[in-house]
């Protein structure tokens, strides 16, 4: 059992969060030690950073200072809980993590790949996940889902497609980088044979 940090991502309303929580409980039902967590959030600190990147009335927010506030939300994280577990050889399931700010602050906001390969390592201390599933779906259908599904929309939701659609090309050639920790999963179909994807990604490399 050597791959034990495995993240999810992908663009809005791909029904990550759902996702994760049946992966997780699943995974609990084969014996492995389980702990499940966000970004941005996951820890008191975290979860005030979060507020402050996801209030609407933001709309002041420079980029940089976006990037930065995920990056702050991230090191504690990291710190407080991923390494932690990792290092008490349980499961880490983490809802969004690096790759986010690559897609979102890189591709969608157009900040520099390389600046943010260097913050992210310095937010991380270089822990990079085993494995990483992209829950992938049409930008529009997503984020009709969310608004469907009564979703609380937060700043970034209230982006223009053309962002979106930004973001879910950076996943996609983000996976085509480094095809050996992504897996890359059709999210536009019913919940339950999405699940049967991300149980199967991810027992594949647990059992290796
Ligand atoms: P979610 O928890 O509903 O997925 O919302 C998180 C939002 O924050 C989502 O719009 C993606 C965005 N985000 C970034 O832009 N950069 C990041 O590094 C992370 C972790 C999230």
């Amino acid at each position: 059992m050597s791959i034990m940090f495995i993240t999810l991502e992908g663009p809005e309303g791909a029904g990550k969060t759902t996702q994760l929580r049946a992966l997780a409980g699943f995974l609990r039902d084969c014996g492995y030690d389980v702990v499940t967590t966000r970004e941005p959030g996951g820890t008191p600190i975290g979860d005030q950073i979060r507020h402050v990147l996801h209030d609407t009335a933001n709309t002041a927010m420079s980029p940089t200072a976006e990037m930065l506030l995920y990056a702050a939300s991230r090191a504690q994280l990291v710190a407080e809980v991923i390494r932690p577990a990792l290092a008490a050889g349980r499961v880490v399931l983490c809802d969004r993590y690096a790759d986010s700010t690559l897609a979102y602050q890189g591709f969608g906001r157009g900040l520099d790949a390389d600046m943010l390969a260097t913050l992210t390592a310095i937010a991380t201390g270089g822990l990079r996940p085993d494995l990483t599933l992209l829950l992938d779906l049409d930008v529009a259908r997503g984020l009709a889902r969310r608004r469907d599904e009564g979703e609380e929309m937060n700043r970034l939701d209230l982006e223009t497609l053309e962002f979106h659609r930004r973001v879910r090309e950076g996943y996609l050639a983000l996976a085509a980088a480094e095809p050996a920790r992504w897996v890359c999963i059709d999210a536009d179909r019913p919940g339950d044979e999405v699940q049967v994807d991300v149980r199967r990604a991810a027992l594949k490399r647990l059992e290796v």
